[in-house]
C-alpha cells in the first residue's frame, strides 16, 4: 500500500508529535524532514555540497535539536540547491510500500502534493514558544524571538515557503492536549483509509 500522510507547519506546532503517533498507530514509517535541515546546517562548509553528502550519522549527531542548529537549519533552508539536494530522498520515502509519515514545511506544497493526508499544524507563536522553552530551556523571551524569527524566514523564502496546501485540514493545537491533537488527526487518517 502506497499512502502518504504529510504534516506542515510553523516550529514547535507539534507536528512530530502528531507525526510519531500516526506512525506507531498505523504501523508507517516517519520521517522528520526538518532534522534533514538541521544536519546540513550543522555540517558547516558548502551547504549544498553538504545536503548532496548527507550520511545516517549526520542524522544521528546529538546537538540537532538546539536552537542554534534550528536557526542555522532554517537559513540553508532558503537555499534552491539545498532543498533540491533533498528532494528525491523525501519523495521516495513518502511514497515507499507501508504508509508513511512526513513532517516539515513543503510535504504537502512540494514533495507531496499526491499525498492521501494532509494536515496544517499550527497554534499561537505564544503557544508555540513556551512548548519550545519547555524543552531547551533558558530565557523564555528569547525562545519566543527565535521562534517568530524562524516562522519568518521559512514563510518569507521564495524557494518552498511554509504555507497551507489549499487541500489541507487545519489543526489548531493552540488550546489542544497532545492526546487531542492525536486523536483528531488519528481519525483524519482512519477516514481517509477508509476511504
Ligand atoms: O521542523 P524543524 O524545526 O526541525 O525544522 C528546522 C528548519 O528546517 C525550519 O526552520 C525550516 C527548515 N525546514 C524546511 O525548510 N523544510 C522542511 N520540510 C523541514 C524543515
Amino acid at each position: 500500500m502506497i499512502f502518504t500522510v504529510a504534516i506542515d507547519g510553523p516550529a514547535a506546532a507539534g507536528k512530530g508529535t502528531i507525526g510519531r503517533a500516526i506512525a506507531a498507530r498505523f504501523g508507517f514509517r516517519h520521517l522528520d524532514t526538518g532534522l534533514l535541515y538541521r544536519a546540513v546546517g550543522a555540517k558547516g562548509g558548502d551547504p549544498a555540497s553538504a545536503a548532496r553528502s548527507l550520511t545516517p550519522d549526520d542524522l544521528a549527531r546529538h546537538d540537532l535539536r538546539s536552537m542554534e542548529a534550528g536557526q542555522a537549519a532554517s537559513r540553508v533552508a532558503a537555499l534552491p540547491e539545498v532543498r533540491a539536494a533533498l528532494v528525491d530522498f523525501q519523495r521516495r520515502f513518502a511514497r515507499s510500500e507501508g504508509g508513511a509519515v512526513l513532517d516539515g514545511r513543503d510535504i504537502g506544497t512540494v514533495i507531496c502534493p499526491e499525498a492521501e493526508v494532509k494536515l496544517y499544524v499550527t497554534a499561537s507563536a505564544e503557544r508555540r514558544a513556551h512548548r519550545r522553552w519547555l524543552e531547551v530551556g533558558g530565557d523564555a523571551a528569547t525562545v519566543l524571538s527565535e521562534v517568530v524569527e524562524r516562522d519568518r524566514r521559512d514563510t518569507e523564502r521564495s524557494a518552498a515557503p511554509l504555507k497551507a496546501a489549499a487541500d489541507a485540514v487545519m489543526i489548531d493545537t493552540s488550546d489542544l492536549s497532545a492526546d487531542e491533537a492525536v486523536a483528531r488527526a488519528c481519525a483524519l487518517v482512519l477516514a481517509a483509509l477508509n476511504r
